[in-house]
């Protein structure tokens, strides 16, 4: 029998912060209300010569290197992101596939926002306990920076960019497996969080330009509150469904959005503060990149052990959202 295996993680923020009193100064906010909102005080911004690409492609290195392979082990990427390189084509996974230096294998991109990383590892899951295939690199990476409007005090003091990169591979040890993943979507709530132009529906235009329709939209308030109940039905749900018992898992990794929602979360299934990763408020919000990144957190200060059981939970826009019990493998 063939299951799925997370080997590695590695993750790459850009040089540059942006601060709470960087932000004070640019709209009409406050560090204590940003902080006291969100659990927000930096994030990392990429420079003008950065694409989506450059910084999954660092975090790709470090992830193929620490599960001690090459980048021509790697027979699969996929890229989960909402700030590609180019709007629809080619794809960001193709583009990191050439700046890997790897040809000849399948690279594709998934569009499920904030959960892209949980979608990512469940198709990685499928091709490998399918036989289809060995190695598989999934990447969550962002630069919402270039995507936010920083006069919009309700969207620009919450987003940062960052990528993080895992590779999951083959194996017949099933304590080594990843033990299930959740993924739905809800296409009904599709306005909560949006980038209306650009697409079909508003294609570039003057008028799209005029209406700032290149850059993201969240309703956040309402997004809180379904993401805060369906998280923690979510989650609740892979538990119950595995059998797995509260103190079988070591760390809580959730999408870094909000620490409040994360509390809540964390809070409503019954898990303690020292399970719970929270990384957002060094990060901020970066999307599908935020999990993978807050995992090489803990994995970097060697807190993250061989066998230790993760369970990741994400929400985001779409409406999408997804769940994941898995043990770390790297060594
Ligand atoms: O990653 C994908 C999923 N995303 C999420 O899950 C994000 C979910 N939403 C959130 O994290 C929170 O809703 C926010 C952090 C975005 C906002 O927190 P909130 O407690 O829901 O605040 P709010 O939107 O209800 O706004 C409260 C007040 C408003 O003023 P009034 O109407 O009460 O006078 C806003 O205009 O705060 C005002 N406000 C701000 N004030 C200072 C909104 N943004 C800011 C700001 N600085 N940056």
């Amino acid at each position: 029998m063939l299951y799925a295996s997370i080997r590695s993680v590695g993750a790459y923020v850009p040089k540059k912060i942006l601060s709470n009193s960087d932000l004070e100064k640019i709209v009409d906010t406050t560090d204590d209300w940003i902080t006291k909102r969100s659990g927000i005080k930096n994030r990392h911004i990429a420079s003008s010569e950065e694409a989506t690409s450059d910084l999954a492609k660092e975090a790709s290195i470090i992830a193929i290197q620490r599960a001690g392979l090459k980048p021509q082990d790697i027979d699969m990427i996929i890229v989960a992101s909402i700030s590609g390189d180019y709007l629809f084509m080619p794809s960001t996974a193709c583009v990191l596939a050439d700046k890997l230096g790897i040809k000849n294998i399948p690279a594709f991109d998934i569009l499920a926002a904030c959960t892209g990383f949980i979608y990512a590892l469940s198709t990685a899951k499928a091709y490998i306990e399918s036989g289809m295939m060995k190695n598989v690199l999934i990447v969550g990476a962002e630069a919402l920076s270039k995507f936010v409007d920083y006069s919009d005090r309700t969207t620009c003091v919450l987003f940062g960019d960052g990528a993080g990169a895992a590779v999951i591979s083959a194996t017949n040890d099933k304590e080594e497996a990843v033990v299930d993943v959740h993924i739905s979507a809800d296409g009904a709530l599709q306005d909560f969080l949006i980038t209306p132009g650009g697409g079909s529906k508003h294609p570039f235009s003057s008028f799209a330009n005029s209406e700032k329709m290149q850059f993201i939209k969240m309703k956040g308030n309402e997004t809180f509150k379904i993401a805060v109940r369906t998280l923690s039905n979510d989650v609740e749900e892979i538990i119950a469904k595995n059998n797995i018992k509260l103190h079988d898992i070591k760390f809580f990794i959730p999408h870094q959005a909000n620490y409040r929602i994360i509390k809540a979360v964390g809070d409503a299934i019954g898990l303690k503060d020292e399970q719970l990763v929270l990384t957002v408020d060094r990060f901020g919000n970066t999307s599908a990149a935020s999990i993978p990144m807050a995992m090489n957190a803990i994995y970097e200060e060697k807190k993250l052990k061989y066998k230790d059981m993760m369970l990741l939970d994400a929400f985001g826009g779409g409406l999408t959202w997804g769940s994941a019990l898995l043990p770390f493998c790297g060594k």
